[in-house]
């Protein structure tokens, strides 16, 4: 295959995803295309929010974040809080709030699943903080649970690319399954 160089670009695709803090006691949230998981065990992922945002201080002030998924239901407002900052907009009743036991960061009732992270370490990046959080609780909709599991089918989150929302495609193939035909 002929390559072009087309610099330092980012091309790709990645999840789109709500990150729910308390930040001076109230519940802010964050639209965020950089998040993904880190490790299997213990549990633990990643985010990383330009240190210019409103949310960082909530996640440092109180140790914990949520990432919430998505489904096309609530594609408008997750653009909105987005593109405002809880810096001049309170962004606090545009969601439902619910809690887990801590109670240190708020998840967001409209998305079918809900992830509390207890912040773990943050990484220093030139513009970036990468907040590195340890799963702690996840909650799934009753209705998104098929055999015991959540069915991403039914969840229909979101993805980003090229500038777009996006729904999950068809599977292509079985992972840890088609390559062993190359064995
Ligand atoms: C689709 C989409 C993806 C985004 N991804 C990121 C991201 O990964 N990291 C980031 O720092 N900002 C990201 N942003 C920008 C923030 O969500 C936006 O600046 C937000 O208003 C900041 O809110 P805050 O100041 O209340 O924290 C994204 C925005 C959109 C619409």
């Amino acid at each position: 295959m002929a390559k072009s160089n087309i610099g330092k670009m980012r091309v790709g695709i990645s999840p789109s995803v709500i990150v729910g803090a308390l930040v001076n006691g109230k519940e802010n949230y964050i639209t965020l295309g950089q998040c993904s998981g880190l490790s299997m065990n213990p549990p633990m992922m990643y985010i990383s929010i330009n240190k210019a945002h409103y949310t960082n201080d909530g996640i440092k002030e109180n140790g914990y974040f949520s990432v919430n998924i998505p489904s096309d239901g609530v594609v408008q407002k997750m653009d909105y809080v987005g593109l405002v900052s809880g810096r001049d907009t309170d962004k606090s009743s545009v969601f439902t709030p619910f809690y887990g036991e801590d109670e240190k960061a708020p998840m967001i009732e409209e998305c079918p699943v809900n992830i509390l992270c207890k912040l773990i370490n943050t990484v220093d990046l030139p513009n970036n903080e990468v907040f590195i959080g340890e799963i702690v609780e996840t909650y799934v909709g009753k209705e998104f649970i098929i055999d015991e599991k959540p069915d991403l089918k039914k969840i229909n989150p979101l993805l980003l690319a090229g500038g777009q929302y996006c729904e999950l495609g068809n599977p292509v193939a079985a992972t840890r399954e088609v390559g062993k035909l190359l064995k």
